[in-house]
């Protein structure tokens, strides 16, 4: 089968250059894309100005991305920017739109993904991605990093550098460098400001809720919400429960210092045994495995909600859950009830993995727009420095984080003061004092 040539100049593709679950969805997913469009100001400046100059030309570009509406606004300004070939395959077997990837094979992204990937479905798209032998990779946790480390190497060695997403991902990729593994230059996006405190904070706090909501229409106002982790996420979700009238709100933490934080934020502090027996609602951010595990659903009161919002459907110890239940059904669209020996109800949600990416769309499109701005300019970055970056786990450029923090501004009307020459002179200087 060959697709037809579309009206937007997209070369013919034969059947073997994508893999979507059904292209008829084409229609919808160009309409969600079109509002994508339109919530991310930022990111389409650079695709207009890029789109004219071209930096990108020749380049082969491979991404293993959530497929959501906002990715495909970032394949297009990277198409657009004169890459030869995109490849896009996802980075969640339950993440993606099928609707946005049957539009984005029209647009001419050769997309490898469709919700519901077993997980050999899932590497054979990551395979996909690779074997068209990009010069740049985006990747969003790592396993596409890890995949060419571990199965290309000769790929590894000749491309020009990659980008990563996620804290997970930066985690990975540093344990790679730790190693003397890591094969090229990686920009670690997740590390850039314009990156991590919108996106992990409040992409994750406003996205989750959403996901649980989607999912349950339960209530907060009233509930206990326990949240396993304080970092950005942890804190954006902490904040988010807040808001909607959760009666407690709980942080659990292994980190003196961030547990610290959440006090002073004020938030209760407890270890994960002690909030389990009180918990309505739990949800994990905390990047590691067995957070909320067999010694904890022991003692959780019947109806407990459990979600996860990191990245791998690790955190939640689904084995355990499995081993204690002696039936379990799904009752709505992404609630599995797990029913105990003790008749007790436990509700795990989005099968434990990121429950905003499969019970809802992900991050908002507003917040995406400063995310994938710093993965199309990291790219750019890669490009224009190739051969003179070092192997690294390497921070964006602070200039990057500013002209995105800036142009997000003037796209919001928002202004803000300039130091005045006195100013600067000021804080140059070493001899002013009392
Ligand atoms: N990660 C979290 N939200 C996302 C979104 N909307 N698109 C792509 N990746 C995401």
């Amino acid at each position: 089968m060959l697709l037809q040539k579309s009206i937007l100049g997209v070369e013919a593709m034969s059947a073997s250059d994508y893999k979507v679950k059904d292209m008829g969805l084409a229609e919808a997913g160009k309409l969600k894309i079109y509002w994508a469009e339109k919530h991310m100001p930022v990111l389409m400046l650079l695709r207009k100005k890029y789109g004219e100059e071209k930096p990108f030309k020749g380049l082969r570009v491979s991404a293993v991305l959530h497929v959501t509406k906002e990715t495909a606004v970032l394949m297009k300004a990277i198409k657009d920017a004169g890459a030869e070939d995109v490849v896009l395959a996802a980075s969640n077997p339950l993440s993606t739109q099928d609707d946005v990837a049957a539009a984005l094979v029209e647009y001419g992204i050769r997309v490898y993904a469709w919700r519901g990937q077993s997980s050999e479905e899932y590497y054979w798209c990551i395979r996909k991605a690779a074997e068209n032998e990009p010069d740049i990779i985006l990747d969003d946790g790592g396993d596409f990093h890890a995949l060419i480390h571990k199965e290309y190497p000769k790929l590894a060695s000749k491309m020009i550098g990659g980008t990563e997403e996620t804290t997970t991902g930066v985690i990975r990729l540093r344990a790679l460098e730790r190693d003397g593994l890591l094969k090229y230059p990686v920009i670690a996006v997740n590390n850039a400001y314009t990156k991590h405190l919108f996106d992990n904070r409040y992409g994750t706090g406003q996205s989750t809720f959403d996901g649980i909501l989607r999912a349950t229409n339960v209530l907060i106002a009233g509930k206990v919400v326990v949240v396993a982790g304080y970092g950005w996420v942890g804190r954006g979700i902490a904040m988010r429960a807040r808001g909607l009238g959760a009666r407690r709100v709980i942080v659990t933490e292994v980190d003196p210092i961030r547990a610290l934080e959440a006090v002073f934020d004020g938030f209760e502090v407890m270890p994960m045994i002690e909030a389990a027996k009180v918990g309505d609602i739990f949800v994990t951010a905390t990047g590691d495995k067995a957070v909320i595990r067999k010694e904890h659903f022991e003692v959780m009161k019947d109806g407990a909600i459990l979600a996860n919002a990191g990245h791998f459907n690790v955190e939640i110890w689904i084995p355990d859950l499995e081993e204690l239940a002696v039936s379990k059904r799904v009752i709505r669209p992404n609630v599995t009830e797990y029913i105990l020996r003790d008749g007790r109800s436990l509700y795990l949600l989005a099968e434990g993995r990121l429950v905003n990416l499969v019970a809802a769309e992900g991050h908002p499109s507003e917040v995406m727009d400063m995310s994938f701005a710093n993965q199309f300019l990291a790219v750019k970055y890669l490009n224009d420095n190739r051969g003179r970056l070092p192997p690294r786990v390497l921070n964006p450029p602070r200039e990057i984080d500013e002209r995105i923090a800036r142009l997000k501004l003037e796209s919001m009307g928002i202004e803000i003061d300039r130091l005045t020459p006195e100013q600067e002179r000021y804080l140059k200087s070493w001899q002013l004092g009392t």
